[in-house]
């Protein structure tokens, strides 16, 4: 007897029929980058098609993202000043804090998402606070949960601590629960890699470390017994969802964290990873839109349940349209 696994792949019923793995646009978050100002949206050259957004452009921006069927969104700010402690990170009147209160009250059930961490903010463009040269951790946590609060006092459904200091989620689970902020979630960046592949981020965000690298609390992208650590020492702290970033050089890292832990796990694919397939497409090289959907879909196989993508609009959109 031969056999012929062709045969459930003969018609486009069949395969659709045998699919085991579907991408929802409820699976998509985008991230945005907001800044001060009126009227603005200027594009960032490394990735095409995304704009820094005045707080009117952005809530614009929401309203399509929500009519696509993508249910959140998560925010990143250009503060007007840089200082060594990063202080408009957790000012009342921040960009973000501005951001995510305009946004929710013109669009309350889209889900908002905040990057909480500080190398935006900071002069030095490092994501913790310095003393004699060195990232003070436990200083560090201090800062970070006044810029949770005061990003869940604007009304942010989820803060996503992205800096990698050690004990960050205890101290902002502590602070929102001791502020009243119970139903505040936190979604934590906590397998982030110290990768090569942010670098068309920090060009947007203007967030390069003026000295030095970020080696010292990102991740080595050699280890994965490390992930799983990260992965449940955030879960103990209090983390709702636990993110792994980048995602496509880090799928076996996507696979086991998904196989250890039983809370949504969510995959950044980012900003390197988008530019690559922008770039490629614009010379003619790839179909741009068919990797894009093949590499969802290998983040997706691989166990995320939740996508941070600046592909999301583009995804939505393929995902709409019912041609599979
Ligand atoms: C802030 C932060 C970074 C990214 C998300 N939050 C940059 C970094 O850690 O240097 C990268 C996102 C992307 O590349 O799309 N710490």
């Amino acid at each position: 007897m031969i056999i012929r696994p062709r045969r459930l792949r003969r018609t486009s019923t069949i395969r659709r029929m045998v699919r085991e793995t579907i991408i929802r646009v409820e699976d998509l978050i985008l991230p945005i980058f907001v800044k001060h100002g009126k009227g603005e949206r200027e594009p960032i050259p490394s990735m095409m098609g995304h704009y820094r957004l005045s707080v009117h452009e952005l809530v614009e921006e929401a309203e399509e993202v929500w009519s696509l069927g993508i249910p959140a969104i998560i925010l990143f700010g250009l503060p007007r000043v840089k200082d060594a402690l990063g202080s408009e990170a957790y000012a009342r009147d921040g960009i973000v804090q501005k951001a995510v209160a305009a946004v929710k009250e013109r669009v309350p059930e889209l889900v908002v998402l905040t990057d909480v961490c500080l190398c935006q903010y900071t002069d030095h463009g490092h994501c913790g606070v310095i003393e004699d040269g060195h990232i003070d951790n436990d200083a560090t946590l201090d800062i970070l949960s006044r810029v949770a609060i005061s990003h869940a006092e604007a009304g942010a459904d989820f803060v996503s601590p992205s800096d990698m200091m050690d004990g960050r989620v205890r101290a902002i689970r502590g602070a929102l629960e001791r502020d009243g902020f119970k139903d505040t979630g936190i979604m934590s960046y906590a397998v982030k890699y110290a990768s090569s592949f942010y670098g068309p981020f920090r060009e947007a965000a203007d967030s390069k470390p003026q000295f030095g690298d970020r080696k010292s609390y990102q991740m080595d992208p050699a280890n994965a017994r490390e992930a799983i650590k990260e992965a449940l020492l955030d879960i103990e702290e209090g983390a709702d969802i636990i993110m792994v970033k980048p995602a496509l050089p880090y799928l076996d890292i996507i696979h086991q964290v998904r196989a250890c832990i039983h809370i949504p796990v969510a995959a950044y694919n980012v900003s390197g990873e988008y530019a690559m397939v922008k770039a490629t497409d614009q010379r003619g090289w790839i179909d741009g839109g068919e990797v894009m959907m093949e590499m969802l879909l290998s983040i997706k196989r691989a166990g995320a349940d939740l996508i941070l993508t600046y592909f999301a609009k583009d995804a939505a959109k393929i995902l709409n349209t019912n041609e599979r």
